[in-house]
Order: C-alpha cells, then structure tokens, then sequence
C-alpha cells in the first residue's frame, strides 16, 4: 500500500471519529454563542485544522462561515469556505487581536507557545479549545489547558463517549 493512499484513509478516518465526538459541540457550545459571534460575518481562526471536519459541518448546516485554516501540514482540504495557510501556531503570521474567535481541537498539546493564541484573539473574541481525554485524567487535562490562558472561561464540558474517544472542551473569551 503507497503511503499516500495510507494517510489517505487514516485522514478520513480522523475525520469521522471527530465529526462522531463533536456531534454535541454545536448543541452545547456553539450555539450559546448565538448573538456574540456571527460565524457568517466574523473572522475565525482554525489552528491544527487538519482536514477541516469543523468547518464541513458549519457548511452542511449551511452556514457560510470563511475561516482560516491554519495547520504545520498541508493537508488535502477537501472542505469549502476554509483559506488553509500553512504555518505554526506557535508563531502565526498574523497581526494582534486580528480574529473574533480562534478554535483549535485537540491540537494544545502540540503547541509550545499558547500565548500566541491570546494575542491574535481581539478583546471581546472568544477561544474554543479542547483536548484528548479520558474518564480518568480529564480533571487534570482541563486544569492543564486553562493553567495555558489568562482568558475568562465560560463554560467547559467532555465531549464524546466514556468507551469510546473523549475530548475536555473550553471556551473562554478575552477581555471582560
Ligand atoms: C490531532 S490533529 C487534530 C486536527 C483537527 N483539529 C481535528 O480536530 O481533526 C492535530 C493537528 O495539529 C497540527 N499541528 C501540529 N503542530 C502544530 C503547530 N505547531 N501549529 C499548527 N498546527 C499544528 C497537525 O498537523 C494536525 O493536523
């Protein structure tokens, strides 16, 4: 089997297992957003986008968001309304307080400067952030992510299944 075909099928796979474990994420987090950020209008950033499961979603639920897609790995996007950049989200090449809301799935623990993250949010914008976890270090994960931000945290929760894939969820916002 070519590798391309075999990080093709391991792509589409990641896809799935994440559409199937976020399928509550709109339900429990975006729509309490609702009046705050308007995901047709504002400017959203996706760091680690991968294969764009997300913003596919948005799409099939016809809301014709533009986000950009940041990832260190070109990856094929297969996924409308997203401009992919490639480049680190430890240093983005993007200006202070330039995106309404940034969001990132489990893709924290890969960075080393989550301060970056603080920067290019405006005051007011928001920050949806989760990562991996499970039944037993979900406590200590959560506490992990939020030792990363001095951002106001609104609401958290798990998403997925106990047998299955977990991921811890934060959402904070910037400012007061
Ligand atoms: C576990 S995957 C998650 C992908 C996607 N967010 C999802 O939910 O399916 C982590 C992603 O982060 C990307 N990544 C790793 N280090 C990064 C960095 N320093 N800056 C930006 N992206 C990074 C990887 O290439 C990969 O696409």
């Amino acid at each position: 089997m070519n590798s391309r075909f075999t990080s093709e099928i391991y792509s589409d796979w990641m896809r799935s297992t994440q559409e199937k474990k976020y399928k509550e994420i709109f339900l429990d987090f975006i729509l309490t957003l609702k009046g705050k950020v308007d995901l047709e209008k504002d400017r959203i950033l996706d760091i680690g986008v991968g294969k764009g499961w997300f913003e596919k979603k948005l799409h099939e639920r016809g809301i014709d968001a533009e986000v950009v897609g940041l990832d260190v790995e070109r990856t094929d996007m297969a996924t409308e309304g997203v401009k992919f950049i490639v480049g680190d989200g430890d240093y983005m090449p993007f200006k202070s307080s330039s995106f309404d809301m940034v969001i990132s799935f489990d893709t924290i623990h890969l960075l080393k400067n989550p301060g970056e993250i603080e920067r290019v949010i405006k005051d007011g914008g928001f920050a949806l952030i989760s990562t991996h976890c499970n039944e037993r270090n979900f406590k200590e994960r959560a506490q992990r992510v939020k030792s990363l931000f001095d951002l106001k945290e609104l609401k958290e929760g798990l998403v997925g299944d106990p047998n299955d894939e977990m991921s811890y969820v934060v959402l904070f916002k910037k400012g007061p």
